[in-house]
This record gives structure tokens, C-alpha cells and sequence, in this order.
């Protein structure tokens, strides 16, 4: 089999490639482990930077994020039980985000790439990358209980954090970048009403983080900080609405609609950075590149950005011969990488209770938190960071 560019992974960055690709009329096939259904179960981050928005449209799917999505204009920042709310759009210019689960972005372009027919290898086992350093690249995997063998130009590596094709690059060329927190977010997924409907809410609190997200006017999504020894079983879905409450503003307590729980799962939280994206004809894009941790929910964005890149870059490869774009793909992409993952270990280490600081590290976050809502220019700075830099920032 041949095509021009072996996709690796079907999560939004490998999807969002194919559409950009294809629209562009350049071949791609995706090769992804997983089937279709286990890949949909899989629930991450809901914020979308205008950015990605555009992109979606861009690929041909932005329908459904126009008419489901959910414009935000503000954030709640929640310190001593009190909540103080952030005029985003109003520090900006009139910038805004949009909410609009991940899980709804990666059917939206699995619908999309069904719909144009275009070639995906589901389930597939041993993925394997072959002579990327060459000029003819290729990629054999198990499929149906055949071997198959896929013959491209470039492979775009898009099989996130635990993927192969980072381990491709070669010890002595990539470099690894990381911080690992010593705690994890307990999320859940309910079908009740979000407490704040146009807003996500941060809250630092002395029993540790609690953020309130949504997914639409009916479903909600939460978090709690909790220690990474935690096991699922540990929390009842009462224990957890307890527990939020405790971290919430009174007035929001009272408010909180509650519900029993549709999902419910522990994710540990980590910076890192591996460079460079690019080792001869093979291309990292998203999380197999690069981890935030999702304070600031820059995961999803991070990684439409990377695509957009690299999309940009192949075209310019394939349309006009140009090897520009291919050739800075990895320094166009770490600039804005290194910006948000500054802004999310930022956010991070002010939001949460860290075991090894104490009460004094508590009081220096309340007092960071007391100067940041109250002056104009550190609201814009967390403002413009949060609704995404602009893509031309610093040129
Ligand atoms: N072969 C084929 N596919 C693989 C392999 C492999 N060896 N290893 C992993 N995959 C698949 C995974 O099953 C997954 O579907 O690659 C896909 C990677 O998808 P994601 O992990 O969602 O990564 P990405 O598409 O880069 O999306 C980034 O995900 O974690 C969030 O915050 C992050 O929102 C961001 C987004
Ligand atoms: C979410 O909706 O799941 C979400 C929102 C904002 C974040 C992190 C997660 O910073």
C-alpha cells in the first residue's frame, strides 16, 4: 500500500491532520490501536481557544462546535471562599473561548473522515516505523490478523504521550523535558446543570483544588484535587460532591446542582517537552510531543496548533516544493509549546496545595491570587494566556 502521509493515532491531532490534509488534496491513511468506540470513551478537556475553533472550520467540521459550543466571556477565580470573576473577553479585546468537549471534537472528525471515505486502520496492533531517516518511509502494523506494510513520504507521529513513534527518535538526538506533581485531579462526569454556565471556576482552597466545567447546559464536568495513593473506589459520588462543596464559595456550594455520576477517573498531572518534533521524514505533533497539565486546558489547543503547523508545512512541501515549512516545524511549534506550558505549570502551582510547602506556601498563593485580582495587568496577563496568545506573539 502507499499513500503521502502515514497518520499515526486517530485522537484530534491525527484526525484534525487527515481533514487539513485532505482538504488540501493530499493522500493520508490513519493507523490507530484502539477501535472507534474505546477511543470516544476516553473524556479530556472542553476549552477551545477561538484558534482551534478556526481550524475546525478550516478542516470542514466546524458545524457542530458553532451550534453546540458554548461561548465563555469570563473565568471565576475561587481563594478564602470567596469568588472573583475575571472579565476574559473585556481584558482581551473582545476574545473568547468556547466549551465544547474533546470527545465531541474527535466524533465530529471521525464522522467526517466516514463520510469522505477516507482510509483508517482501527485496532490495529505492532505498529512499527521503518527507515524514517530515508526518503521513502513506511509503517507495517497488524490489522484483521494480517501484516500490512504502508509505504509514504512523511509519517506524522500523532499517538500521544505513550505512543512509538517518539521512541523512534533516537536517545542521543531527543531531548526530554519534565515536571511530574505530586498529586492527581479526581474528575466526574453528571448530568445536571453546570453551576456556572459561562464560566469555568478555579478554585484554591487549604483542602486543595476544585475546578467546575461543563459540558453543556446539562452536563457538568468536576474536579477535585486528591493524592495520586487515591483509588477511584475511594470516593462515592457523595464523598465527592462533599468534598467540592468544601472547596467552593458558600453561595456556589448552595447552588451546586448535584447527580449521580456518568464517569469517574483519576489522572495524574505533568509538564514535559520532548525536542525536537522532527527526525527526517517523521513529524511528533500533540500530546506525543507534549504534556500540560490541564489547569488552563491548553492540551487540546497545544495540539491543533502543532497540526496546523504541520499542515501548513506539508502542503508547502507537496503544492510548491517547498521544504521551508518542514524544515521549522519544530521551532515554529516549542515557541508556543514552551509559552503554554509556562502558563499551565503556572496556573498549576498557584492553584493547588502542594504536600511540601505548608500553610506558608497556602498564604503566598492567597496573596499572589489577592494581587493578581486585583490588578489590571496581571487579570490581562492570565486573560490573554487563557484565551490562547496570538499566533504571531513575539514576531
Ligand atoms: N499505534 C497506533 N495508535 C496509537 C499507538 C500506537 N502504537 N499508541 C497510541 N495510539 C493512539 C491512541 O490510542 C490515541 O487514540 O494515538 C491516539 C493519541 O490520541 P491522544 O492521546 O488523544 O493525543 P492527541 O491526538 O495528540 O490529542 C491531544 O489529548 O490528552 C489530550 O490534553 C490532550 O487535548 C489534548 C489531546
Ligand atoms: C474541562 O472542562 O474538563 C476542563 C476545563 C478547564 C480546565 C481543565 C478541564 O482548565
Amino acid at each position: 500500500m502507499k499513500t503521502q502521509v502515514a497518520i499515526i493515532g486517530a485522537g484530534p491531532s491525527g484526525l484534525l491532520l487527515g481533514a487539513l490534509l485532505d482538504r488540501a488534496g493530499i493522500e493520508n491513511v490513519v493507523i490507530e490501536r484502539q477501535s472507534p468506540e474505546y477511543v470516544l470513551s476516553r473524556i479530556r478537556a472542553g476549552i477551545m481557544e477561538q484558534v482551534t475553533v478556526d481550524l475546525l472550520h478550516d478542516a470542514g467540521v466546524g458545524e457542530r462546535v458553532q451550534s453546540g459550543g458554548i461561548v465563555h466571556h469570563s473565568i471565576d477565580l475561587v481563594f478564602k471562599n470567596t469568588r472573583h470573576p475575571i472579565a476574559v473577553s473585556e481584558l482581551t479585546k473582545g476574545k473568547v473561548v468556547t466549551a465544547y468537549g474533546q470527545t465531541e471534537v474527535t466524533n465530529d472528525l471521525m464522522e467526517h473522515r466516514k463520510k469522505l471515505g477516507l482510509q483508517t486502520y482501527y485496532s490495529s496492533n505492532q505498529v512499527e516505523l521503518h527507515h524514517i531517516e530515508s526518503e521513502k518511509p513506511s509503517v507495517s502494523f497488524e490489522h484483521n490478523g494480517q501484516r500490512l506494510t504502508l509505504e509514504c513520504e512523511f509519517i506524522a507521529g500523532c499517538d500521544g504521550f505513550h505512543g512509538i513513534s517518539r521512541q523512534a527518535i533516537p536517545a542521543s538526538i531527543l531531548k526530554e523535558y519534565e515536571r511530574v506533581y505530586p498529586f492527581g485531579w479526581l474528575g466526574i462526569l453528571a448530568d445536571v446543570p453546570p453551576v456556572s454556565p459561562h464560566a469555568v471556576v478555579y478554585a484554591n482552597s487549604e483542602r486543595g483544588f476544585a475546578l467546575c466545567s461543563m459540558r453543556s447546559m446539562t452536563r457538568s464536568r468536576y474536579y477535585v484535587q486528591c493524592p495520586l495513593t487515591d483509588k477511584v473506589e475511594d470516593w462515592s459520588d457523595e464523598r465527592f460532591w462533599e468534598e467540592l462543596k468544601l472547596r467552593l464559595d458558600p453561595e456556589m456550594a448552595t447552588r451546586l446542582i448535584t447527580g449521580p455520576s456518568i464517569e469517574k477517573s483519576i489522572a495524574p498531572l505533568r509538564s514535559y517537552v520532548a525536542e525536537p518534533m522532527r527526525h527526517g521524514r517523521l513529524f511528533l505533533a500533540g500530546d506525543a510531543a507534549h504534556i500540560v497539565p490541564p489547569t488552563g486546558a491548553k492540551g487540546l489547543n497545544l495540539a491543533a496548533t502543532d497540526v496546523k503547523y504541520l499542515s501548513e508545512a506539508m502542503i508547502d512541501y507537496f503544492k510548491s516544493h517547498s521544504n521551508t515549512g518542514i524544515d521549522h516545524y519544530s521551532e515554529r511549534c516549542l515557541k508556543r509549546i514552551w509559552r503554554a506550558e509556562r502558563f499551565s505549570w503556572w496556573l498549576t502551582s498557584l492553584m493547588h496545595r502542594f504536600p511540601d510547602t505548608g500553610d506558608f506556601g497556602q498564604k503566598i498563593q492567597e496573596a499572589e491570587l489577592d494581587y493578581l485580582v486585583n490588578s489590571e495587568s496581571l487579570s490581562r496577563s492570565l486573560s490573554e494566556n487563557y484565551v490562547g496568545l496570538p499566533l504571531n506573539f513575539g514576531e
